[in-house]
């Protein structure tokens, strides 16, 4: 048993206390925002995550996982610290540093005895020096610290199993002897450990979201492609995937990536590129790549409906991707803006993601379910591939619609069929057309 705190409640900060004090570690988690802090006291969650109000339930109530909002009370007495706060992309890009800043201030001013500082946070690579820099300078007296990278490689929506089951954990440090410690702490996990240095642990992070949003964006464009030959990129994805080195994950072509992570961080490591006088030509491509699908989308259903000027479109999910509430630069927020802007009366249904996305998008109607939501729609579009929509009574919803039209900008349905049933179909990328 190992005392920990962790500093910010988000996804990030949240999923890694609840699932460290489940190993059997005290964990204090720490936030500066009350509100949420007096929350989690009562069991609500500031975030929708699969099985996390549980482990958090069952972790508060073991004693294991406590809340606090006093940087004395959660660094008193420990020897690990992680930070887990926020880093949104400032005006260029470039990733805003200043909650890591505050965390690592506050840890410094407030430690009484040896720590190991952890960065979980995605932050440009040479942020691991600052940080050494920085908690230097706010100590008032000087006390031992090592700071140790440890970024995350979690999934929204599978947050909880990534944690548990990772693929590897990546450990940097100036100091091997803290990186050693903080491994102990994950090898319950019993995954690959990688140690390396500060900087070459905080660019593995960079490479990796990059590299798979480069993936999705190459079958995206293979999908276009396909559209233009005549082939179906869906088969042609799991013919690629069977080759090892290639692999069958994130070859799902459709609507493109967004979320918190792949957008900021692409930009971010374009951004480091670019300040050192390089050309990320790649990378470039892949955000141009991404965001072109959602111009595409709207461009289609356009052509499907022959103008959606006084129509009504219903959006078949709103969540950037299923199993989240999470909105931030999700695709329906585009295309419904799009879709408005063109003289469209949008509604939409997400399982989940309703409240977070009624504040955003004012000019959507919010629908209880796909069917309510359908009735009178002139056409569907697909845009969160949640499993529920999978199997939805189509019949029953061909009859609501007033014609038969959907864009499924996720290929979860199957070409032949739909045309079978009488619908107007178009994935993307399969066969001529999307048809
Ligand atoms: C991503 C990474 O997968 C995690 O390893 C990483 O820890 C996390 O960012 C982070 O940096 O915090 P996440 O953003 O939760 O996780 O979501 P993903 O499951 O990776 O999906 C990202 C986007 O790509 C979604 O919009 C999804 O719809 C899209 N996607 C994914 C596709 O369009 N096609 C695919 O084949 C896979």
């Amino acid at each position: 048993m190992k005392k920990i705190c962790v500093v910010g409640v988000g996804y990030v900060g949240l999923v890694t206390g609840a699932c460290f004090a489940d190993l059997g570690n005290s964990v204090i988690a720490l936030d500066v925002d009350e509100e949420r802090i007096e929350n989690l006291k009562k069991g609500i969650l500031p975030i929708y995550e699969p099985g996390l109000e549980e482990l958090v339930e069952r972790n508060v109530r073991s004693g294991r996982l406590t809340f606090t909002t006093s940087y004395k009370e959660a660094v008193d007495g420990t020897e690990f610290a992680f930070i887990a706060v926020g880093t949104p992309s400032g005006v260029n890009g470039e990733a805003d540093l200043q909650y890591v800043a505050s965390a690592a201030t506050s840890i410094a001013e407030t430690m009484t005895g040896p720590m190991i500082i952890i960065n979980k946070s995605t932050v440009p690579v040479g942020t691991g020096d600052w940080v050494a820099d920085i908690v230097k300078r706010a100590q008032p007296e000087p006390v031992d610290f090592w700071v140790v990278s440890c970024p995350e490689f979690l999934r929204e929506g599978s947050a909880i199993g990534d944690f548990m089951s990772p693929h590897r954990t990546v450990l940097g440090s100036l100091h091997h002897e803290a990186a050693e410690k903080v491994a102990q702490l994950h090898l319950p996990l019993r995954a690959p450990i990688v140690i390396t240095d500060l900087r070459t642990a905080e660019m593995i992070k960079y490479a990796s979201n990059a590299f798979l949003a480069t993936k999705i964006s190459f079958i995206n464009e293979v999908a276009n492609i396909c559209e233009a030959l005549g082939a179906d990129v869906k088969e042609v994805a799991v013919g690629m995937g069977y080759d090892k080195r290639i692999g069958p994950m994130f070859l799902d072509a459709g609507l493109g990536w967004g979320g918190s992570c792949f957008p900021k961080d692409v930009l971010a490591l374009a951004y480091m590129a670019e300040e050192k006088g390089l050309n990320p030509r790649i990378l470039n491509s892949v955000m141009d790549i991404n965001y072109e699908r959602r111009k595409e989308a709207v461009a289609l259903i356009e052509a499907m409906t022959e103008g959606v000027n006084g129509k009504t479109i219903g959006l078949l999910g709103l969540a950037f991707k299923p199993n989240t509430d999470d909105m931030r630069d999700a695709a329906s927020v585009d295309i419904a803006q799009e879709l408005t802007a063109a003289g469209a009366k949008v509604r939409a249904f997400d399982p989940v993601a309703m409240d977070v996305a009624g504040a955003l998008l004012p000019a959507v109607e919010m629908c209880p379910d796909p069917y309510t939501m359908s009735q009178g729609c002139d056409a569907l579009m697909v845009i969160t591939e949640w499993n529920e929509f999978k199997q939805l009574d189509l019949e029953k919803i061909k009859g609501l619609l007033n014609s038969p039209v959907i864009f499924d900008g996720r290929n979860i349905y199957e070409p032949a069929v739909m045309s079978a049933m009488g619908f107007k179909y178009r994935g993307m990328g399969r066969g001529f057309n999307g048809r």
